[in-house]
């Protein structure tokens, strides 16, 4: 049977079906689970071949499971474009209304964030909006929230805060419908009737995704921020593992991991970010850790998996289950091969971290070459300062003509006292000194990294419609030369002193000797800097002159970092949604292999995100012509 026969055979015998819902589609299923760890009760809820025979054919030909992992089914035969609203083979409200009923009740329609700033919406309430304004850069707000990501530009800029209650608010680049999950058989009926159904899936986290990976106009949303479960495991056993761990619910954000790990006593590999899901596109994507110097990428400590696969079938993935599947899913992307239900993670012992923040500008006695000077002397320390362990987040601005200004936001040293510190930066300090540029360094030690991270990493704002990013993974290799340092540091000059911003990790993220391999950005294995960039426009811009400052970005600002580096690559989660040739910069040697694992266990390209693996054969045909979700989703 063709796919669209099958859609629309559906389709069209729920509409006629007057069967009510009496069957209970989800069965309870043992806890034991392949990785070792009981599942957790979210999971033990689940749709089986049983609960779907129990149900009128009618209702269950929207549900059923899709053909075996490695279908014969190529991705190729489903052409054209994802079912859109206002199509023929949109589901009718009734069909959604069923889903509904077999979801108990978890399907939201989408309302956008803002829409009771404007008139034309039911919600449109004036203490609501006052409210929404105000919380509009708190990324809480939008984690909270089953559509609205931290990025309206990729939602299309539609619906924003307002005060112009006649100013028109559509659903846009939001998923239109989203299911609220708290079990795995809600994300299995959601997946099989997308895939059944022929229309866009998207996963919804906490939607901090830099390129809008966690949006799509006309798409049916899995948001699995209330997945909170957390379960420590203190001697966790897998082929190439014995120690502690700990099991995460896949709407785990780091505020919330850091404060059990506290409590625990342990510590843990994850973001500086207080809201990012760890346990979701964060450690899919690779996710560098304020301990990654020390111990790699999020993606690195990952012991097992649980998910849910594009055919809707619940899995455990280890490393001895499924190899391939356990490579690529850590570091291959989120969105991309499964939906994760949680995950487990090897965890370290209790850590002090000193951490430190200062500023430097400058002034009177500091001239701009005095500044560069200041800033080259601490980039020549990279090398030093990450084989140290240490991990640096540094923000340089522009302020003026010939107006800059250095902030330390902070200097993470983890596994460093306070005189060991010192010791470590002595040397720099000094050159600072000699150079004229005086600082006084704010150091305090914590023996645990949850206080030094509380205390280092503030709440960072987000939602800004008016800028996008791009980034770099800078190599070690430009540090091994006096040539390529200087052509380093010469871009990142040139750049600042153009007007843009940098924000900068000084890290490493090697992969520790014994972990297995995965798929995350092998860029990320010999890099020293992770240096991020970002354009802005002004809110009236039209949509041709923000493309013209997007393309300035990619190419030629951009440009002049990556010609100081071709072979090298970008982080995916933290990056340009324009990036030029993005299967080499985001995914470098790896793109083949996950390439073709993503045709074996997705064949009908159930899971799209922009720049994910595969998305080459896809486009999304935005309103505005900007590259932002806000479109019909076609092949190419
Ligand atoms: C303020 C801020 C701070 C940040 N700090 C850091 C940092 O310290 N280190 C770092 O490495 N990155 C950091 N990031 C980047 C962050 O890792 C990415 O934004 C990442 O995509 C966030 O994942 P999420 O699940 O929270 O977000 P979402 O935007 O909800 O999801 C991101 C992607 O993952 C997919 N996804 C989410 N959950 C699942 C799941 N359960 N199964 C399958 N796919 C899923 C989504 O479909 C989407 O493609 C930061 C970002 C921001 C905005
Ligand atoms: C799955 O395979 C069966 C036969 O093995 C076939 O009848 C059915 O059409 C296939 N379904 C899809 C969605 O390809
Ligand atoms: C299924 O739908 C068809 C009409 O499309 C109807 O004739 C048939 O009775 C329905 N079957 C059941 C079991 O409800
Ligand atoms: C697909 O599955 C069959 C068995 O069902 C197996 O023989 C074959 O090798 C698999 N193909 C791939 C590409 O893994
Ligand atoms: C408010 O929005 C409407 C509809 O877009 C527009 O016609 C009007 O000019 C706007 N008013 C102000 C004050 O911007
Ligand atoms: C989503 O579900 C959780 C329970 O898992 C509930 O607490 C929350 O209120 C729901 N949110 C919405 C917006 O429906
Ligand atoms: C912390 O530093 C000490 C030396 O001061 C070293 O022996 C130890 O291995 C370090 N711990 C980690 C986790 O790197
Ligand atoms: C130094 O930093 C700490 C946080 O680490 C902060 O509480 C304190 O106020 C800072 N002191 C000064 C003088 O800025
Ligand atoms: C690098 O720059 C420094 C400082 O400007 C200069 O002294 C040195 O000669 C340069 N080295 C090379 C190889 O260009």
């Amino acid at each position: 049977m063709a796919p669209r026969s099958i859609i629309k055979g559906a389709l069209l015998s729920a509409l006629a079906l007057s069967a009510p819902v009496t069957a209970q589609v989800a069965e309870q299923v043992s806890s034991t689970s392949g990785a070792g760890v009981p599942l957790f009760t979210s999971e033990t809820l689940q749709l089986t071949e049983d609960a779907l025979a129990s149900l009128n054919p009618n209702q269950s030909v929207l549900f059923q499971f899709g053909n075996s992992t490695n279908s014969s089914l190529s991705a190729r035969s489903i052409s054209g474009c994802k079912v859109y609203p206002g199509d023929f083979f949109w589901p009718s409200k009734l069909v959604w209304s069923l889903l509904d009923k077999f979801l108990g009740g978890a399907l939201i329609k989408t309302v956008p964030l803002a829409a009771s700033c404007y008139s034309s919406w039911d919600e449109y309430d004036a203490d609501t909006c006052a409210s929404i304004t105000d919380d509009w850069t708190n990324s809480n707000l939008h984690a909270a929230d089953s559509a609205s990501v931290m990025w309206p530009l990729f939602e299309g800029r539609t619906c924003l805060p307002t005060t112009n209650a006649s100013a028109s608010c559509t659903v846009g680049g939001y998923s239109s419908y989203a299911v609220n999950v708290s079990t795995v058989a809600q994300i299995q009926l959601a997946v099989n009737f997308a895939r059944n159904a022929g229309i866009r899936l998207v996963v919804k986290n906490t939607g901090h995704d830099f390129n809008g990976k966690s949006t799509g106009a006309g798409a049916l949303g899995i948001w699995t921020h209330h997945l909170k479960e957390i379960d420590y495991i203190e001697n966790y056993k897998s082929k190439s593992y014995q120690g502690p761990a700990v099991k995460m619910g896949a709407g785990v954000q780091a505020f919330e991991i850091y404060e059990k790990a506290n409590e625990l006593g342990f510590s843990v590999v994850g973001g500086e970010g207080k809201t990012v899901g760890v346990a979701g596109g964060y450690v899919l994507g690779g996710g560098h850790s304020p301990l990654s110097s020390i111990y790699g990428l999020a993606a690195d400590q990952v012991l097992a998996l649980e998910v849910v696969l594009a055919n809707g079938r619940f899995v455990t993935v280890t490393e001895e289950s499924d190899p391939d599947l356990f490579w690529a899913i850590r570091g291959g992307g989120g969105g991309t091969f499964g939906i994760v239900t949680s995950v487990i993670s090897r965890v370290h012992p209790k850590v002090g971290v000193t951490v430190t923040t200062f500023s430097f500008s400058t002034g009177t006695d500091v001239s701009a070459d005095t500044f560069w000077a200041g800033v080259r002397s601490y980039m020549e320390r990279f090398p030093a300062h990450a084989d140290a362990g240490t991990y640096a987040y540094f923000w340089i601005l522009n302020t003026g003509t010939d107006s800059f200004e250095f902030l330390m936001n902070p200097f993470f040293a983890v596994n460093h006292t306070l005189a060991e510190y010192t010791a470590l930066v002595q040397p720099w300090y000094d050159e600072l000194a000699d150079l004229g540029i005086s600082i006084t360094p704010n150091s305090t030690y914590y023996d645990n990294f949850y206080d030094a991270w509380s205390a280092g990493f503030p709440l960072e704002t987000v939602a800004s419609s008016v800028m996008m990013t791009g980034s770099r993974l800078f190599p070690r290799a430009n540090w091994e030369s006096d040539s390529l340092f200087n052509s380093t540091f010469d871009a990142l000059r040139s750049t600042i002193s153009e007007g843009y911003v940098l924000l900068a990790f000084n890290l490493k993220a090697e992969l520790v000797d014994g972990y297995p391999s995965n798929s995350a950005n092998p860029a990320f294995r010999n890099t020293l800097l992770h240096a991020i960039t970002s354009t802005s426009w002004d809110s009236d811009a039209t949509n041709a002159e923000i493309l013209e400052k997007m393309d300035y970005l990619t190419n030629d600002v951009l440009g002049q970092w990556r010609a100081t580096c071709p072979d090298s690559g970008a982080y995916m989660s933290e990056s340009d949604i324009q990036e030029p040739d993005f299967q080499q910069a985001f995914y470098g040697s790896n793109y083949a292999r996950l390439y073709k694992l993503k045709q074996l266990y997705d064949p009908t390209n159930l899971f799209y995100a922009p720049t994910a693996v595969g998305s080459e054969n896809w486009e999304v045909k935005s309103a505005d012509g900007l590259p932002d979700q806000n479109g019909r989703l076609c092949r190419v």
